[in-house]
């Protein structure tokens, strides 16, 4: 899963190259590259690591050319050294990749034998092996790029540079996606709309089995089968100012702070307050047949499903079943006729949960997608598309979105119980009452800011740290505990409170920060009950509550977090918030790559 950029121009591309990778870091950053060519010569720099080291590189020696590709990488086969940093060169071929060739060592034990030398450890190189082979059997680089792809399994977004071709770039897709940009006597191939959004809006989504020819003047599109087709172009509404960090030290901590306006903006297409109504953007799907659901997701979007799971089951009565979604389609679940099969997803590119999709639509499920990047692969595949307004979430920890997801959930549980016959008129109401109070009581919480900064020294000496949680606080516990792992390289669990006195509790001492989120309501005595066999343990706690809970159960705990008293339908949306915050201001005290943690990547595109 990585980023790809190309650029066939009539004038030098190097810097608008590298300018195309800073947009696409989210999607790797273990290493990145470019190359052009100029009067016949092929000229590429590769660096390890962060793309600053590229950008260096490149001011050192700078790269003249007309037409090029570029590269950011998030490794699979091979170490994210600079001999497997793309593009990778073999003879005539320059070529990048996202996505993994899935019988690569078969392919390459076959050019090894043909006595072919490879000079990296990637799937990749394979590919541009094969092409080059053809072009020495005398194809021309289009026909030998039709003759490769079907040899090609997995999945994949190339793009091919030629050196002996400086009036030709070709991309193709599989698997992963790549769009195509329009400009004046320019084209573009980018592995998104971001990409090459002060480049050019105006777009076209290559199809699965798509590969595209691109002059200056113009693109041709084939599909799989090799025949010319049209792909719609669309105006992306992409500007290059939408990715900026404002005053803020981290494009996290300014998608944490943007949440009640994006969760306000993400309840205004799903509600009608004055008239306390909840209307979904395609109010024609017929909700009434629908008996079963089935929520699939991964990370942070997982568990907004689960969060979901409570609320379709409360409201609606609606059986649930929840999966993450690398195991989804593994353990042949049972899919009836009469399902709704929910994907969530905030860049609608998830490999694993598009595979999942895939094989539910297969199974004849309806499908539903609540997704933040609405020219997405999974949002142009749904039947019912609920998108989150988050607008461009760029901090590789998801945070916005996510909150935006439980909103679109929430919205989308009171529509299911409605059309069930499950919620009356007043009840309708009041739930739209409590979601239209969420943007405020998401400020309120914010504003608890410096005290969380405050604790977070205390958090940072951690070596481990558990999160409790019951009923839908419980999956605010995991999201806490992924939140603290992913940026601040503290071990975290999250459990349900309840569970902790069949195991976990082991763990406690009092070197083991244990913080609970319990804020009032039918479930807050119990979790207070698991807290307190917590502190009899000697264990340490962070209470986060409202002033109720506060007052009620905070004797003895090391700090408090205080919340805006809310109703239980909205606390999550509101106790992300101080999760997000500790995990954030925790990251920071300890001094690690808050946007761009390590090993990570925003978007993962391989399985
Ligand atoms: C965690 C995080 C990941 C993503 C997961 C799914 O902060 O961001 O766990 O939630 O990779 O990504 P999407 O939502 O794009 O499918």
């Amino acid at each position: 899963m990585c980023g790809i950029i190309g650029i066939i121009g009539r004038e030098d591309v190097a810097d608008r190259l590298l300018a195309g990778l800073r947009r696409l870091e989210y999607r790797g950053y273990d290493s990145a590259g470019v190359a052009v060519v100029e009067n016949g010569v092929l000229a590429r720099r590769r660096a390890e690591g962060k793309l600053d080291n590229l950008a260096r590189k490149l001011a050192a020696e700078p790269l003249d050319g007309t037409v090029g590709i570029a590269h950011t990488r998030w490794a699979t086969h091979g170490a994210p050294t600079e001999d497997n940093a793309h593009p990778h060169v073999v003879g005539e071929v320059t070529l990048v990749h996202n996505g993994i060739i899935e019988n690569f060592k078969p392919l390459r034990d076959a050019l090894i034998a043909e006595g072919r030398t490879f000079a990296s450890q990637t799937d990749t190189e394979v590919v541009a092996h094969l092409v080059d082979r053809e072009l020495q059997r005398g194809l021309s680089p289009v026909d030998a790029v039709k003759k490769v792809l079907p040899q090609l399994h997995g999945a994949f977004a190339l793009a091919f540079l030629f050196r002996s071709h400086p009036d030709l770039l070709i991309g193709a897709r599989l698997g992963a996606p790549l769009v195509v940009g329009y400009g004046e006597g320019e084209t573009y191939l980018g592995s998104d709309a971001l990409a090459l959004a002060p480049l050019t809006q105006k777009i076209a989504y290559l199809d699965e089995g798509d590969w595209a020819v691109l002059t200056r003047d113009g693109v041709t599109i084939h599909d799989r089968d090799n025949q010319v087709v049209d792909r719609p172009t669309t105006i992306s509404g992409l500007t290059g100012a939408m990715i900026d960090k404002g005053n803020h030290r981290h494009f996290m901590q300014k998608e944490i702070f943007e949440q009640p306006v994006v969760v306000a903006q993400t309840l205004g297409s799903y509600l009608r307050p004055l008239a306390g109504e909840v209307s979904l953007p395609i109010p024609e799907f017929d909700f009434t047949q629908i008996r079963r659901v089935t929520i699939v997701a991964c990370g942070t979007s997982f568990y907004a499903g689960m969060v979901a799971k409570y609320w379709f089951e409360q409201f609606a009565r609606v059986p649930v079943d929840l999966d993450v979604a690398s195991e989804f389609r593994y353990r042949e679940p049972v899919l009836e006729d009469g399902g709704l099969a929910l994907f969530i997803s905030q860049s609608g590119e998830t490999a694993d949960t598009l595979a999942a999709l895939r094989h539910a639509r297969a199974a004849g499920q309806k499908i539903a997608v609540v997704v933040n990047v609405p020219t997405s692969s999974m949002a142009r595949e749904a039947d019912l598309l609920l998108p989150t307004h988050a607008g461009p979430e760029i901090g590789v920890a998801s945070t916005k979105a996510f909150t935006c997801q439980l909103a679109v959930l929430a919205a989308l549980a009171a529509n299911f119980a409605r059309a069930k016959g499950r919620l009356s008129r007043e009840e309708e109401q009041e739930i739209v009452r409590h979601l239209a109070e969420a943007p405020a009581a998401m400020n309120a919480a914010i504003a608890h800011d410096d005290e969380i900064e405050a604790l977070a020294p205390l958090i940072a000496k951690a070596r481990d740290v558990l999160y409790l949680g019951r009923g839908p606080d419980y999956p605010m516990a995991l999201e806490g505990a992924l939140k603290l792992k992913e940026i601040s390289y503290i071990h975290a669990e999250g459990y349900a409170a309840g569970e902790m006195k069949h195991g976990p509790i082991a763990l406690i001492d009092e070197h083991v920060p244990v913080i609970v989120i319990a804020p009032s309501g039918p479930l807050f005595d119990k979790t207070v009950s698991n807290m307190q066999e917590v502190q009899a343990r000697g264990g340490k706690v962070v209470l986060i509550s409202d002033a109720e809970g506060i007052a009620a159960a905070g004797e003895g705990t090391i700090a408090t977090i205080e919340m805006p008293r809310v109703h239980p339908l909205i606390a999550p949306l509101v106790y992300a918030v101080p999760v997000q915050l500790l995990a954030y201001h925790v990251a920071v005290a300890k001094g690690t790559d808050v946007d761009q943690p390590r090993n990570l990547a925003k978007s993962v595109t391989v399985e």
